[in-house]
């Protein structure tokens, strides 16, 4: 193991984690430094410390105790659980829901279920590593094609479609967590359609953040009921932790028999539970954070490229930077730290050797001042790693 990490070390590949002294708030105290400006959390709209969701999570401690006390199979189903359920699968526009721990469990769980021996997945070559991981337990054969190439999508189609599988899944991310850019869904339904596909979007990135009332990708592609499996988690824009799937009556019977993450691991806490059901009504009922986390990022694309920096194909909340190479990538990371301004560089293996970044997330509760404050210290940090 030693020699394994050493080996980490040597190639700068391992992580070097920075401490949250407190919650997660746009202005927070990281690794003791006080009132850092934070730009690489996934609690977009601020959820994660709403009044509403921390006394749900308080309340439910009190009327329901700390844990759940079983798998969900056995004895861990709670009345909270199922509430969660039917409001998810409200909120999604969608029949049905099923929770899993977290939107990892959903994807390791549910993909190698819905594809196995005499079955074909065909992924996005940029998909999330959860989905990697649930595909690589499946004996389904696989297929990549290039990042949002709805050309190769369809090659990959029709090759699949001269052989005599029994289904064929499309697995896409809808927003994509590196770049910032979305899936083209519409075009996705649309081939699936014409071959007799099935379509699971991961809208952990979406949801919150894109669509009508943030109900995500396929809302905001008018695609609502066409996608079969739409899958999303709690731990970003709703603020707390969790996934889930949303679709069918049927799905959620079949994800919930066959899920092994869900069905052999125990449920969340009744403290999670309230407080994700809480987050999701924030969001139907205070739309005014969507719009202004679309206002920030607005503002702060605008801005980053009138100083001049290469903001790639982000149309989300994820701005990258582009840098180039990796050490122009983290030493501009580090300077702006210094400058009270937290960004993490995304670097080789996660990206290409010269498509090295810093990552930005957007947020709803950062003020003008705060933005400006960060575009300060972009400029400077950018002139001095030699990215501007
Ligand atoms: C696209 C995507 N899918 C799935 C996940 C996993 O979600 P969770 O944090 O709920 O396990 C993430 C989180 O990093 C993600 O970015």
């Amino acid at each position: 193991m030693r020699q394994e990490y050493d080996s980490l070390v040597a190639q700068d590949l391992d992580w070097r984690i920075k401490e949250l002294r407190g919650p997660s708030l746009p202005r927070a105290n990281v690794a003791g430094k006080e009132n850092v400006i934070v730009l690489c959390s996934n609690n977009y709209l601020g959820l994660a410390t709403h009044p509403k969701v921390k006394a749900a999570a308080a309340r439910a401690v009190r009327t329901h105790g700390a844990g759940s006390g079983s798998v969900r199979p056995i004895a861990g189903t709670m009345d909270l659980h199922e509430e969660l359920e039917r409001t998810i699968a409200h909120f999604k526009h969608a029949e049905a829901a099923l929770v899993y721990q977290s939107g990892f469990a959903a994807n390791a769980g549910l993909i190698p279920q819905l594809a196995g021996d005499g079955d074909v997945i065909i992924s996005d070559e940029l998909n999330h590593g959860s989905i990697i991981d649930g595909v690589r337990l499946t004996r389904a054969e696989r297929l990549v094609y290039k990042h949002n190439s709805m050309g190769e999508l369809e090659s990959r189609l029709r090759e699949a479609d001269a052989k005599p599988y029994r289904r064929i899944l499309i697995i896409s991310d809808g927003v994509f967590s590196m770049d910032g850019d979305i899936a083209q869904v519409d075009e996705i339904v649309k081939l699936a359609d014409s071959y007799g596909a099935m379509v699971y979007i991961d809208d952990a990135h979406g949801e919150g953040v894109m669509g009508e009332g943030g109900r995500g990708i396929a809302s905001h592609f008018k695609v609502e009921g066409k996608v079969h499996v739409e899958m999303g988690t709690f731990s970003k824009a709703f603020g707390v932790v969790g996934g889930y799937v949303a679709g069918s009556a049927d799905l959620r019977r079949f994800a919930l028999n066959k899920s092994r993450t869900w069905l052999l691991s125990g449920s969340h806490p009744p403290a999670t539970t309230a407080a994700c059901i809480a987050a999701v009504r924030v969001l139907e009922t205070e739309p005014k954070w969507i719009l202004r986390l679309w206002k920030n990022t607005e503002y702060f694309r605008k801005q980053l490229r009138k100083l001049g920096f290469d903001t790639g194909n982000s149309v989300t909340p994820i701005i990258p930077v582009m840098c180039g190479e990796s050490s122009k990538a983290k030493a501009m990371s580090e300077r702006l730290f210094g400058l009270g301004v937290w960004a993490l560089p995304i670097v080789f293996p996660m990206v290409a050797k010269d498509k090295a970044r810093i990552r930005t997330i957007n947020n709803a509760k950062l003020t003008r001042k705060d933005i400006n404050e960060a575009l300060a210290a972009f400029e400077t940090a950018g002139k001095a790693a030699g990215v501007l």
